[in-house]
């Protein structure tokens, strides 16, 4: 049996006040939701605010992005891997479709990060997805394993044990489309059976989140189905109680 995750992904949204009465809404709200692992992801300058005000509850706090670079140098502007661990961070999510879109990541350089979370200790969830454009042009099956096939090659099958999957068909992302349950599933399957053929225990294991416009009234079906194992939510996690309410939808699967 998988442990469902849910995770939020908050970009770049926020101020302190604005952390703190969020924080404080997760923590009162999610409490006995012990069936599933619940994570948020601030932006890099409210990770530490974040811990603190979420210590004792079992919300973990991850980051959104990596330097490419392990540990210090000369990089104005940028956040390594060893900074998140000295922050005591759980995870870091690598590869999302703005970071591939906007600032132009590669697939090697996903791959590259991905591999230094993992070299630290730090749980990757890593983002894949194709855009509308691809899914009508038929290519959506190939950019995926190619976008899966960069990590694999760089790290080994063995080590997705280790690795979250988000799968976030960019046309779903912020928009309102959400991708239906069976079009979400059949995706999720495809990943699965993917890392099955190379290696059937870790692909039984791995946690494949999907995102993309996941709501409250909206999770319950999408977490029904058998390869969704959990949400990387964005707009609806700036919300303790609609986050709360999505959280609560995988706590009701994983119990049922
Ligand atoms: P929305 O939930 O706002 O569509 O965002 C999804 C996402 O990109 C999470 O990483």
């Amino acid at each position: 049996m998988r442990k469902p995750f849910v995770a939020g992904n908050w970009k770049m949204h926020g101020s302190k006040a604005f952390v703190t009465e969020l924080n404080q809404g997760l923590k009162q709200q999610t409490n006995s939701m012990t069936e599933i692992d619940i994570a948020v992801c601030p932006p890099a300058l409210y990770i530490s605010q974040t811990i603190a005000e979420l210590e004792g509850s079992t919300v973990k706090v991850g980051a959104q992005n990596i330097a490419e670079e392990a540990s210090q140098g000369a990089f104005t502007g940028e956040i390594s891997i060893a900074m998140l661990k000295d922050m005591q961070c759980d995870y870091v999510i690598l590869g999302h479709s703005e970071r591939r879109a906007i600032y132009g990541e590669t697939d090697e350089q996903i791959a590259n990060k991905v591999a230094l979370a993992l070299e630290a200790g730090i749980t990757p969830i890593f983002c894949v997805g194709e855009t509308l454009e691809e899914r009508e042009s038929g290519t959506m099956e190939s950019v995926i394993a190619m976008q899966l096939d960069a990590v694999i090659s760089k790290v080994g099958v063995e080590e997705f044990e280790k690795i979250v999957i988000a799968y976030e068909p960019v046309w779903a992302i912020g928009t309102g489309v959400t991708a239906s349950p069976e079009q979400a599933q059949e995706v999720h399957a495809f990943i699965r059976d993917k890392l099955a053929r190379l290696n059937r225990a870790v692909a039984e294991k791995v946690i494949i989140q999907y995102g993309g416009s996941v709501k409250p009234n909206n999770a319950a079906e999408l977490f029904a189905q058998a390869d969704i194992d959990g949400g990387l939510i964005g707009g609806a996690s700036l919300n303790a109680d609609d986050f709360a309410a999505i959280c609560q939808a995988a706590q009701d699967v994983a119990s049922a």
